[in-house]
């Protein structure tokens, strides 16, 4: 049951590349993925290299490369109504991105155009998608750039003048600049120092609670993902192998995959000399549920709304 909460729900996705060239096979990235999580809720999404992740949040705003097949359903349930996003036209499916559904995607600090000032890269999203004049966007981009802790002098510097952490945090913030139910990461804060993570992750989930929205982020950072999440998914071979409450996940799941996964991290624990993670619960130990807590994230894409 989704209750009135708002909630994004995947359904049996599949998303299949086709061959670019003759010569190349199909690669069938994502089979039959279900999985749900509402506004108020951080979802992990966890998996090895090549699993899958990346492509499942693509498809959700449809950003896939063009000509790539996604069936299945990816339902917005809203209000006791549901949109499903995969039968919207090219058009209709660009009134939701941004406003409705932001994705900060992989690799994301390396994703500027580099002849755009970090200003015009947020101001051209405010002026399209919630068409604000020239004015306007600058002020409320100059806003958006405080909120992740970074000063609107920022704005008129060009992204290589910029570090890793400081592009991190103007993606972060171009990604909210149309105040999003969902906001979908992919590994935000991967190729920074673990320091710079902490405080990347911290303005995220901060933000996050702070407006209610739902969160999908991935990571290959278990600790991580167990310190700030309410609900964790784990994916496979395509597949999503496990899900659930984090606690759950973590500490009952008799999946063999989840199982391997979560000795593997706690044998890394034993032999850490340092004894210390300096991320988010510190190891492999469950968070507090943010106030929002809501567990009822599922695999299951056969229930009724
Ligand atoms: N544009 C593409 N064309 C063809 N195959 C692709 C394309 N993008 C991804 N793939 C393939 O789809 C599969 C899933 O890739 P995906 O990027 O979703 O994995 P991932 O779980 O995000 O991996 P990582 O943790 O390394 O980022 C992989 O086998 C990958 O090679
Ligand atoms: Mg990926």
């Amino acid at each position: 049951m989704t209750g009135d909460k708002t909630t994004l729900w995947l359904s049996r996705l599949s998303v299949t590349y086709r061959p670019r060239t003759a010569g190349q096979g199909e690669v069938r990235a994502v089979r039959d993925c279900s999985l749900r999580f509402s506004r108020g809720e951080i979802a992990g999404l966890v998996g090895e290299s090549g699993s899958g992740k990346s492509s499942v949040l693509m498809a959700i705003p449809r950003l896939l490369p063009a000509g790539t097949l996604i069936s299945g359903e990816i339902r917005f349930h809203e209000k006791g109504a549901a949109t499903d996003l995969v039968k919207l036209d090219e058009g209709a499916i660009n009134a939701w991105r941004w406003r409705r559904i932001a994705l900060v995607p992989q690799g994301a600090m390396n994703s500027f155009t580099p002849h755009l000032t970090i200003e015009r890269h947020i101001t051209e999203v405010l002026e399209h998608h919630l068409r604000m004049t020239r004015r306007e966007s600058r002020g409320h981009a100059a806003e958006l750039l405080r909120t992740v802790g970074l000063e609107p002098s920022f704005l008129k510097r060009y992204p290589h003048e910029l570090s890793g952490g400081q592009k991190q945090r103007a993606a972060l913030a171009a990604a909210l600049s149309c105040d999003p139910d969902f906001l979908l990461a992919d590994e935000p804060t991967t190729a920074l120092d673990v320091i710079t993570q902490k405080e990347v992750l911290d303005v995220i989930v901060q933000l996050v609670r702070a407006r209610g929205m739902g969160l999908l982020l991935v990571t290959h950072d278990l600790p991580l993902a167990a310190g700030v999440c309410d609900s964790l998914f784990v994916m496979k071979d395509g597949l999503v192998d496990d899900g659930g409450p984090v606690r759950e996940v973590i500490e009952s799941s008799p999946k063999p995959y989840t199982r391997s996964l979560i000795r593997a991290i706690r044998e890394m624990e034993s032999v850490n000399t340092l004894g210390v993670n300096t991320l988010g619960a510190g190891t492999l130990s469950v968070g507090t549920p943010g106030e929002a807590y809501a567990c009822d994230a599922s695999i299951s894409g056969r229930e009724e709304a």
